[in-house]
């Protein structure tokens, strides 16, 4: 099994289960049209949300899938671990399989047990299981089937082995499989001080799925017990290409020969957090505009651009001087175009993007490093808040990056001053706006924008969505609610309605709920950055 490329382990996993009788079905989009409260898919069970709690039907009761997840904001947010450590991501791809009330514990963790013990052939005495300090089931069928002593089966109390997939959804108690990669490494079993080691490393995630949280406090049934399993893919192909370290993978080897090529750059222990950041980094930005999500300064378009720039930034420590994101793409899309076609057919816009923000970025790289540098050899050790907002409003550069450049220097900024001066200068953009000609009514948008935040497009890819309506609007005024023929506008979180501009008209379509159908009869943008879309419906 040592020489199977991660292509490879992603089919047999897949086939494996498919001759279990799964479905093989494939990976969601990571902007989830079916969430509102998710920022990106963190997980395989995410489109399959709604079946897990009876909402929706499929005609299949178990599948399995490898799905393209994004953790980077939210419940679950790696970023500022990745590159430093060998096996943070902000994209990866989380194998599953998923039983819709068909299958539950025991078979869930028969059928896991066999495909790494048979067909992955790993060594039976390295590893080890853990259970939700109260599932005796689970204990006592890992004990049955996997033949494990008591003391293989390590009971947790903690969050750690009850999963959720955000504030609310679906949830329940899980078993965790850990790999004991050798002595040779530092770290501790699951449970102790020194867990968080090289040593035992988490593997796969078997989730009994049997509740859903419907608010903070309030958790009910799910109309049947369930299973979902994460495994990630790009951790057991380094297990079994007998290293335990993701970036030392045939695919991430490719990756980074190809940033060395580009660069001219050799990987060396000095710079090797620089080599995994872009390598991590040029994946979750091609994957995230693949599905048209665009650098912005809002929402899920901000966090692309702190993605990339991150990334960017590491680009410019390695000493390029030219773009080099969309060279690299290349490399990606031979390697991974075969399983997801996006990178293919949306291969000229992810090149040019990459290839703009780059540009665009060093310049203001360049510039703002000169004016951080001369300014930090005036402090000793806090950067002036109007410092800090001087470089964001005026050239460009964003707080996080200024903080990140003077995290390696042991220094910070006053973020106090920094906010104060944010919230002032939105101020000054209100009352300019309420100065220009327009309908000083419009103002009104500028605080709800304040209060809602920005609606996210997702129209790119779906002409439907769920959605959170955030905001109900009649005669320029925010209200509780509309009544049957009532007409009003509605914010939303998330929309795939288009909203007017550029000369093309807005969207029109349905807004569902309950038993109401509201008839969209048109989609506008609002405020002076184009951020929310609108609707003005009636009530049937
Ligand atoms: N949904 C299981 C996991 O993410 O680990």
């Amino acid at each position: 099994m040592a020489d199977k490329s991660l292509n490879e382990i992603r089919t047999k996993f897949l086939k494996y289960f498919e001759k279990n009788d799964h479905k093989i079905v494939e990976s969601s989009n990571l902007v989830p049209n079916n969430d509102p409260t998710l920022m990106f898919a963190n997980s395989g069970m995410v489109q399959f949300k709604n079946v897990f709690t009876g909402l929706e039907k499929r005609d299949y009761q178990r599948a399995t899938t490898s799905q393209k997840c994004v953790r980077a904001g939210g419940k679950h947010n790696d970023l500022e671990n990745v590159g430093y450590t060998p096996r943070h991501h902000t994209f990866f791809e989380m194998l599953g399989n998923f039983s819709f009330g068909d299958y539950f514990k025991e078979r869930g963790i028969e059928l896991a047990w066999n495909l790494i013990t048979k067909d992955f052939g790993l060594d039976k005495n390295r590893l080890y299981v853990t259970v939700f300090h109260e599932d005796d089931e689970a204990f006592n069928f890992w004990r049955k089937i996997a033949g494990f002593n008591d003391d293989r089966i390590i009971r947790i109390a903690t969050s750690d082995n009850f999963w959720s997939m955000g504030e609310t959804g679906p949830c329940g108690p899980c078993s965790e499989i850990f790999y004991d990669h050798g002595d040779h490494l530092k770290g501790g079993l699951p449970g102790t001080k020194e867990q968080d080691g090289d040593r035992f490393i988490e593997i796969w995630n078997l989730v009994f799925m049997q509740y859903e949280q419907v608010s903070k406090d309030k958790r009910i049934d799910l109309p049947k017990p369930s299973v979902d399993t994460g495994m990630g893919l790009e951790r057991i192909a380094a297990l079994l290409q007998g290293t335990h370290d993701n970036y030392q993978t045939d695919h991430f080897k490719k990756l980074i020969s190809s940033i060395s090529e580009v660069t001219k750059v050799k990987q060396e222990d000095k710079n090797i957090s620089s080599f995994r950041v872009i390598a991590d980094h040029l994946r979750a930005s091609s994957f995230l505009l693949a599905e048209g999500v665009l650098p912005s300064n809002e929402g899920r378009g901000y966090v692309l651009r702190r993605i990339m720039r991150r990334g960017m930034r590491h680009s410019h420590l390695l000493g390029s001087k030219e773009p080099i994101f969309y060279k690299i793409f290349d490399s990606l899309k031979s390697e991974m175009s075969g399983n997801y076609p996006e990178l293919e057919r949306s291969q000229s816009l992810i090149k040019e993007t990459l290839r703009m923000e780059e540009e665009k970025f060093l310049v203001l790289l360049d510039r703002g490093i000169k004016i951080l540098n001369d300014e930090i050899s005036k402090i000793d050790k806090v950067l002036p808040g109007d410092v800090a907002f001087k470089l964001y409003d005026t050239y460009g550069f964003p707080l996080d990056l200024t903080e990140d450049i003077l995290k390696n220097k042991s220094l910070k900024v006053d973020n106090k001053k920094f906010d104060e001066l944010m919230k002032k200068s939105k101020e000054l953009a209100k009352k300019n706006w309420k100065g220009s000609g327009d309908s000083s009514e419009e103002a009104i948008w500028f605080s709800i924008k304040d209060k809602t935040g920005p609606t996210e497009f997702l129209g790119y890819e779906s002409n439907q969505s769920e959605s959170i309506v955030l905001n109900l609007i009649k005669d320029n005024k925010e209200i509780k609610s509309l009544s049957n023929g009532e007409k009003g506008m509605i914010i939303t979180n998330q929309t795939p309605f288009y909203g007017e501009s550029g000369g093309q008209l807005g969207d029109k379509g349905k807004i569902v709920s309950g038993n109401s159908v509201f008839e969209v009869e048109d989609t506008q943008k609002k405020t002076w950055r184009l951020i929310c879309s609108l609707w003005i419906f009636e009530n049937w």
